[in-house]
């Protein structure tokens, strides 16, 4: 994997760091991981190579990658103390619907490769910790399988194709279904170059589905799985515009998110177009190489204007502490990417619950040494900005 340097040095780093015994038995794994690292390695030890760089993998050199991740790392705290923090609370609310803590599940393709109840078992993790999951347009499970499994209505991720029909169809299946919002992915009018899928393609199960692109009316039937990631997204219309949110606007009412929204310019734009919440992202580092990291432009949007406009931080999130951090720049979430895959493949359900349990005890924690009682009072007083 020759554009994973970083990411190989930080593994073998963690696996240094790792305090788990050799001796550990495969059913107690979970037992054992203490914090995202952990998972990260153990899902890198049970991922096939091809599916473990399609997961894991960047754009070109994996700079935004690892930056996304580093970023979080270089910003420094400066705690506030003796403020009665005996008393917690880590519950917010996300489109009018109260969740147990700011985080999202973020739309992630082909989860059955990492576990055979994908998305289905994903869900019910965010079904028991009350937050809401994103369902990526590749999502290997149905919008109706997915939904019936949590009383949080899930999000739908939507990528505009060049055949508008099938759009409409996704939309009408997720509404049939009672999604919630409509989250449009606006960061990919052409699929990234990622070298280590191109080192290793993906070869997918014979019985493998990406069932509401089906349901919609495409046909995926003769494209070979190596290719079928780059197949699907060279369907993707490349020609949008801000006039295709009118377009989206006129066939749903349900709530329009856009995600991979980083240039305040863009933002500016978007406020015209009367968005509410964005999901500042690169993608998770997957599409343009060297993009700011999602923390650092989190950061550029302090000074701007937000109106009504809510921020939703994505990428590089690996720790409670990185929560807190992105809520003190003034995020209302943040969306999980990776992390997730990581516990799936480990644990099935288990492991994404354990993903989250982590996660939410971490940003407990940071909430109470940094002098804070609840969410919203989370603010930019508790981070040192140099010079
Ligand atoms: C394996 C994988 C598949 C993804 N599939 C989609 C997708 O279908 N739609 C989308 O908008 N984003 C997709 N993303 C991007 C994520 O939604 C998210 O932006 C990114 O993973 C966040 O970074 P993190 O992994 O560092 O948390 C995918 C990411 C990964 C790792």
């Amino acid at each position: 994997m020759l554009h994973c340097g970083g990411l190989k040095k930080r593994l073998i780093r963690s696996l240094m760091q790792l305090k788990v015994p050799s001796t550990i038995r495969e059913d107690d794994l979970l037992n054992n991981l203490f914090d995202l690292k952990g998972f990260e390695l153990a899902a890198h030890n049970k991922l096939s190579k091809a599916t473990h760089a399609f997961f894991a993998g960047g754009a070109g050199e994996g700079i935004t990658l690892n930056e996304n991740v580093s970023a979080f790392d270089d910003l420094k705290l400066l705690p506030r103390i003796l403020r009665d923090v005996q008393e917690r609370s880590l519950s917010t609310t996300l489109l009018n619907e109260r969740i147990d803590f700011p985080l999202l599940i973020a739309p992630m393709a082909f989860q059955c490769l990492a576990h055979p109840e994908g998305e289905v078992a994903t869900t019910k993790a965010a079904q028991e910790h009350n937050i809401p999951m994103v369902v990526s347009t590749c999502s290997t499970c149905s919008f109706e399988e997915i939904k019936v499994q949590t009383t949080i209505a899930p999000w739908l991720q939507l990528y505009i194709y060049k055949d508008r029909e099938i759009t409409k169809n996704l939309i009408q299946l997720a509404e049939a279904s009672g999604y919630k919002g409509i989250v449009l992915t606006v960061d990919a009018p052409l699929y990234g170059k990622r070298i280590n899928e191109l080192h290793h393609p993906l070869t997918l199960p014979l019985d493998f589905e990406i069932k509401n692109l089906q349901n919609a009316g495409l046909n995926l039937k003769d494209i070979p799985s190596s290719k079928l990631a780059s197949t699907l997204a060279s369907l993707l219309d490349p020609s949008l515009t801000w006039n295709d949110i009118d377009w989206l606007r006129s066939i749903t009412g349900l709530p329009l998110i856009l995600k991979g929204i980083m240039n305040p310019k863009d933002i500016q734009i978007a406020q015209v177009h009367d968005i509410e919440t964005l999901i500042i992202s690169n993608h998770g580092g997957r599409q343009l190489d060297t993009s700011l990291s999602a923390l650092e432009t989190l950061k550029l949007m302090r000074g701007l204007d937000k109106g009504k406009m809510e921020f939703i931080l994505d990428g590089g999130v690996r720790k409670g502490v990185d929560i807190l951090k992105a809520l003190a720049l003034g995020a209302k979430a943040v969306m999980v990417g990776r992390p997730i895959l990581w516990g799936l493949a480990v644990g099935g359900e288990d492991g994404v619950k354990k993903v989250l349990a982590i996660l939410k005890a971490e940003l407990d924690l940071a909430m109470a040494l940094c002098g804070y009682t609840s969410i919203n009072q989370i603010n930019e007083e508790v981070l040192y900005f140099p010079g």
